[in-house]
């Protein structure tokens, strides 16, 4: 009996260390059986810290922001550690399962997304805004066709782009270069989310307009944190922590503290 036990063990080890802990079915249907990514009291976490103000390098070369203070709280509700790995954007959603258990980033639920991740609930709305130079006339999707636009490479803006008539799609690691190029009149307008847009504009007040997405016929969009695929102990234990973080407080401190 020991030795079939140790085996079975041995076996669920494997199937962790081989696929993450995401890929291994644990919770789904089993009564309440904890998540295998929460067991060894760790959550690593992907970001791309090229994001203000929900995430960017702080002062001390550390991972800092909204979505960096939320998921420190998640893993404070959860009694785990929470360890935050800097990537880049595009390859966030692939390295859940294998490099990490988890991603926050800003990241907007999209169907296509939901192939190969689940999402905790949503916490934040946003939607895309078009960046543009001052003295530039552009206001409404139509004059976006035929026009060189900047994006970070795989983000909701970029997909924006892909679908504009004509539209060359210059996309960059960081939205941060797309902008710098913006000012440097490389690019005709730059689409990202609206708090960054906000954040990045106001560096340049008297080079950059800053135009709201609604006015472009863009949708709203939920942010959620991204998680492996059929784990739905952990996203039952991550969908909880948020709902209370909410009705605590903390939310609305972090909203404060980082907005
Ligand atoms: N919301 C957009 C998306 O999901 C952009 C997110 C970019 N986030 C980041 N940390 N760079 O595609």
């Amino acid at each position: 009996m020991k030795k079939i036990i140790s085996l079975l063990l041995t076996g669920v080890l494997v199937t962790a260390s081989i696929t993450g802990c995401g890929s291994s079915n644990a919770g789904s249907g089993s009564s309440g059986a904890a998540s295998p990514c929460l067991s060894d009291g760790v959550l690593t976490v992907g970001t791309n810290a090229e994001f203000p103000p929900f995430e960017y390098v702080g002062d001390n070369g550390q991972p800092d922001g909204f979505d960096i203070g939320l998921i420190k709280a998640v893993g404070e509700e959860l009694g785990v550690e929470i360890v935050v790995e800097n990537m880049e954007f595009d390859s966030l959603v692939s390295s859940i399962g294998s490099k990490t258990d988890a991603a926050i980033a800003g990241m907007t639920v999209t169907e296509e997304r939901q192939q190969s991740v689940d999402f905790s609930v949503p916490y934040y709305s946003a939607i895309q805004h078009v960046l543009v130079a001052k003295d530039s006339n552009i206001a409404t999707y139509d004059d976006l066709v035929g026009k060189t636009i900047g994006c970070q490479l795989g983000t909701t803006g970029d997909f924006i782009i892909e679908e504009i008539e004509g539209a060359t799609d210059q996309q960059y690691n960081k939205a941060v270069d797309a902008v710098n190029d913006l000012v440097n009149g490389r690019l005709d307008a730059v689409i990202v989310d609206s708090n960054p847009a906000a954040v990045f504009a106001a560096n340049y007040p008297d080079k950059i307009k800053d135009l709201n997405g609604e006015d472009f016929g863009f949708e709203i969009e939920e942010y959620a944190i991204a998680l492996p695929k059929g784990d739905a102990a952990l996203k039952e234990a991550i969908d909880v922590a948020i709902t209370k973080i909410k009705e605590n407080g903390t939310f609305d401190k972090l909203v404060d503290e980082y907005m």
